[in-house]
This record gives C-alpha cells, structure tokens and sequence, in this order.
C-alpha cells in the first residue's frame, strides 16, 4: 500500500495521482482493481448515496460505516476518510476527538477537512503531530454551499490571491496534499508551482499534481446532476435499468425462474 510520502513522492517522480471518491465495498474494490492511487470516502455520499440535497447532513456515523466497508474492500489503496459538516469547527478539543474517533475506528491513512481557518490550521498541525496526515481542501467547499449560495467558481480576482497564501500556510502546518476545487486553471497552475506538496484537482484543470472525481460521476450511477467539470466513462445507470427491467419482465411473463435457477 502506497504510504503518504510515496504519495508525495509522486509528483516527483512526474506521476499524476488519480483520486477516486468511492463508498462501500464493491466500489473501492472495482477503484483499487483500476489502479487509483488513493480513494476518498468523501462526504459526497451524503448526495449520490444517501440522496440528500447536500453533504451538510451527513455524520461522523456515516463516514465510519462507509469508510469500513471501503477498507474491507481495498486492503492496498491509501485510504481517505471527509470529516464531515461541523465535525471539526465547535473546538479543537472536540474536533480533535472527532478525528481520532474516524481514523482508529476506521483505520485510514488520512483525513480531508474543507476550508481554511485558525482552527483548521490548528487542527493540520495537532493531527500532523499526532500522526494522522491532514488533506486539505480548498476552493469550492462544499460543506459552506448555504453560504456560498450554491456551488460557484471560487478564487477569481483578489480571492485567488488569498487562497494561495492560505495554502501556502496549510503547507507549512504540515498538511500532505490540497485539494483545490472548482478554481480557475491558471490560479491551480500557480498554486501547484508555489507548493511542494500536492495539488488534487477537482474542476481545476490539468495544472494540478493529480485529479479527483467521484465514482458515481465517473460511471453515471444514479440519476444525480453530473457537474460540468466532470467526465461520465461509462453509464451504469442505463445498464442497471435496463438488466433490472428485464428481470421484472422475466418475472411477469413466467420466463423466471426456469428449471436451472429451481431445486430438484
Ligand atoms: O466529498 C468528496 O467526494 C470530495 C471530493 C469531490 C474531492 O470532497
């Protein structure tokens, strides 16, 4: 299993990480049979899994639940665990707990938290020290979209300067990578020359160390909106309806089960 300085070592080596959000046993199986570098049980799974509007409800519940059946299902991929919506703002004491609580019950090798605060530098820090590696995640944080006011392009403008800045300080409190979410290419292309750690992106272009996408964007499972930066590979969502239709016809018109799916 890549380690989190071979993960760093990647961008060294000029090897582009691949970064999959998956959720459950059969998904992490089929990401780390394709080879990803890493999978994020990302908090996403609250909208293409658990079909809410966003990933605000998600708990810290649902993480374990999902990123154990991850584990079980990709013993020898770099495993990384969202703290999810307010799990990491009401103290540090309590976010730390939190913290500890995901990564020993899950037995990741990281955790992602969204934003940039004095708290969540902190927390890069504390965790660092401790012994759990930190992913940061900027741009477009999906977890503040009530204020956001939806789902927009971040860093435009002045604000690309400051979230430079504000990766450039995650770096130094000992973060491993920064995801960089639904920013413009060329301030991903700056950010990722000024770090030595790497930049995962997520709508930031080609620029970036590495990309992210979720599994169910990337194989069009479910009926959820695909986000333009996203790239549909396959459609599992037709193949599973149409298979399922023809089993309820099969079962309608008598044609299942035969003799070979029926005991003697
Ligand atoms: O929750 C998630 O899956 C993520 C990725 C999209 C980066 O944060």
């Amino acid at each position: 299993m890549k380690t989190r300085t071979d993960i760093q070592n990647m961008v060294k080596n000029n090897n582009k990480i691949v970064m999959i959000s998956a959720y459950d046993f059969p998904s992490a199986q089929q990401s780390e049979a394709a080879g990803a570098d890493i999978i994020l049980v990302g908090d996403s799974l609250g909208m293409v899994v658990l079909g809410y509007h966003s990933t605000v409800q998600v708990t810290v519940s649902d993480m374990i639940h999902h990123a154990k059946a991850v584990k079980r299902g990709a013993k020898n991929t770099f495993v990384a665990v969202d703290m999810p919506f307010m799990s990491y703002h009401l103290s540090l004491e309590k976010s730390l707990e939190n913290a500890q609580k995901i990564f020993q019950e899950t037995n990741a090798q990281a955790l992602k938290v969204e934003g940039y605060s004095e708290q969540v530098l902190q927390l890069t820090k504390r965790l660092t020290v401790a012994g759990i590696p930190v992913i940061n995640h900027l741009g477009l944080t999906p977890q503040t979209f009530n204020v956001l006011g939806g789902y927009p392009v971040q860093g435009r403008g002045e604000s690309g300067i400051k979230l430079l800045q504000h990766a450039k300080e995650l770096e130094r409190a000992g973060s491993m990578a920064i995801v960089l979410e639904a920013i413009p290419k060329q301030l991903a292309q700056k950010v990722t020359q000024n770090l030595s750690i790497p930049t995962i992106g997520i709508g930031a272009g080609i620029h970036c160390d590495g990309q992210a996408l979720v599994y169910h964007d990337i194989l069009r499972y479910g009926k959820h909106h695909l986000p333009s930066f996203a790239k549909a590979y396959s459609n599992f969502q037709e193949v599973g309806v149409n298979g399922l239709t023809k089993f309820v016809i099969d079962v309608k018109t008598n044609q299942f089960p035969t003799d070979e799916q029926s005991f003697f």
